[in-house]
């Protein structure tokens, strides 16, 4: 067996739990130079020197999306804005979106990360990585990017859409590995069907990694035979860099979260006690090698579980289980992010339309139907209007595009007590 650096990847958990307090008292150290930090941890008396084992984590707080808004821009940065050289932020401008700062020796630890997890699944110098990712603020383009560098891979940084541009690509290099969202990968082997391209015949590909939206075992499997590859999930939130805090070895048994990078807990998110292990809960992480922003005991909304026992591939680190669902209403679709506000907030900016409305997600498309308000005068050339400049609202917010239909006043069904407002028809 090789690994991409076998010292860390093998360490006894001993060696692993020792090195995580260390860090962690670190990052306590660097952390307490935010404003945000430095204010916790004088209310709560915490020092790296009051410290002494793993078990004291649960003495400082928990961090919430909620404190990076409210902090927003650079109220969680732990060094001089002059020490970072990259920042990712969330979609959105209803409200404030997060900002996550990364100083250049973070870039260099998360690259380090993505290589290791692609050496994992068997990826070498000598392959040809194409992304199919947003680039820009998606992290899953740059974070993906760096690591593929770092691996030594030949990087086609394709970015999302234009499927016969992909193809394109995938045949005229040699592309062996992708990057890309599962939605997406059962899009573009449709695309390869109808433009009579045989992925095993026609191309080189032999693995993606797959990621950044909630999928189905069936739904590898299927990516697996429609692509002919192997397929990994991998798990990453831009909170934590980004890509490469989880993913699957070849066992194909739950993802390897990477603790000389992270502390896992999982806790019941109703209570915020942890859940006996190997129970489902709220995924909790501590950053503990980040310098520009580390984020302690962050509340993911990811809810998993700890796959007990050890992995077959020799690796120490814990294996955390495909995800179940979150614990907030937070939606992906296309790989991207959203909670229904933004789509509510956009929706009450108009006038014309009512408060009724319903978002409804089938086929991984997403439709908005809103009903109108008395101010609509019955004029359909207004109707188009009104849907175009709706439509666009929603796309610069989203940055993806809903069906919008609007329908007459009380076509919606009348919500009985708290109102329904998203049906999400997907099975994962
Ligand atoms: N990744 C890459 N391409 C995608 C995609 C995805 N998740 N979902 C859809 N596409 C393709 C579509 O098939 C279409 O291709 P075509 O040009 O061959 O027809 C094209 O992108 C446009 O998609 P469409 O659904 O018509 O547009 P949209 O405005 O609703 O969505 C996307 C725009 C797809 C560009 C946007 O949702 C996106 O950037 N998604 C990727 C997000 C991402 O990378 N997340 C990773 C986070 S780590
Ligand atoms: P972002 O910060 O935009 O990268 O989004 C992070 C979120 O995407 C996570 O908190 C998860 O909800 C989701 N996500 C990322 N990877 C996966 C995965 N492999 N499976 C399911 N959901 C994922
Ligand atoms: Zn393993």
């Amino acid at each position: 067996m090789t690994y991409w650096q076998a010292d860390m990847e093998t360490m006894s958990r001993a060696d692993l739990e020792k090195l995580q307090l260390k860090r962690l008292k670190e990052t306590i150290q660097t952390a307490g130079n935010s404003t945000f930090y430095n204010k916790v941890f004088k209310e709560q008396k915490i020092t790296p020197d009051s410290i002494h084992s793993l078990e004291d984590l649960k003495r400082i707080p928990f961090t919430t999306k909620e404190d990076l808004r409210n902090n927003y821009p650079f109220g969680m940065a732990a060094v001089p804005i002059q020490k970072c050289v990259r920042l990712h932020s969330s979609s959105g401008t209803t409200g404030n979106p997060t900002v996550v700062l990364h100083s250049a020796k973070d870039i260099d630890e998360w690259a380090n990360q993505v290589a290791r997890c692609m050496y994992m699944v068997g990826l070498r110098n000598t392959d040809i990585f194409q992304n199919t990712s947003g680039y820009g603020m998606f992290t899953g383009g740059l974070g993906f990017q760096y690591g593929a560098e770092k691996l030594g891979a030949l990087t086609v940084p394709a970015a999302a859409g234009n499927s016969k541009r992909q193809l394109k690509f995938i045949a005229d290099f040699g592309t062996t590995c992708l990057h890309i969202i599962p939605s997406y990968a059962t899009r573009l082997a449709e695309v390869m069907q109808e433009s009579g391209i045989d992925p095993r015949r026609d191309t080189k590909l032999h693995t993606v990694c797959i990621g950044a939206e909630p999928h189905s075992e069936e739904q590898r499997k299927r990516i697996e035979e429609l692509l002919g590859v192997k397929a990994y999930n991998c798990f990453g939130m831009s909170e934590m860099n980004g890509p490469g805090v989880a993913f699957e070895c070849k066992e194909q048994n739950g993802l390897h979260i990477w603790e000389d990078y992270v502390i896992v807990e999982i806790i019941d998110p109703i209570t915020l006690e942890p859940v006996p292990e190997g129970e489902v809960g709220e995924l909790v992480l501590t950053a503990i090698n980040r310098e520009a922003m580390p984020l302690l005991r962050y509340r993911t909304r990811d809810l998993t579980r700890i796959i007990q026992g050890k992995c077959a591939c020799g690796r120490t680190h814990k294996r955390i289980d495909r995800f179940k669902g979150r614990s907030d209403d937070m939606l992906i679709l296309k790989g991207v992010n959203l909670f229904p506000i933004q789509i509510e907030t956009i929706l009450m900016k108009f006038n014309e339309l009512g408060n009724n409305y319903l978002i409804t997600i089938e086929n991984d498309e997403m439709q908005v139907e809103v009903e109108l308000s008395d101010l609509f005068t019955d004029d359909y050339s207004q109707l188009q209007r009104l849907t175009k400049e709706v439509t666009r609202q929603l796309k610069d917010e989203l940055l993806l595009t809903p069906k919008l239909k609007l329908v007459g006043r009380g076509s919606l069904p009348v919500q009985e007590g708290k109102a329904v407002r998203v049906k999400d028809l997907r099975k994962f």
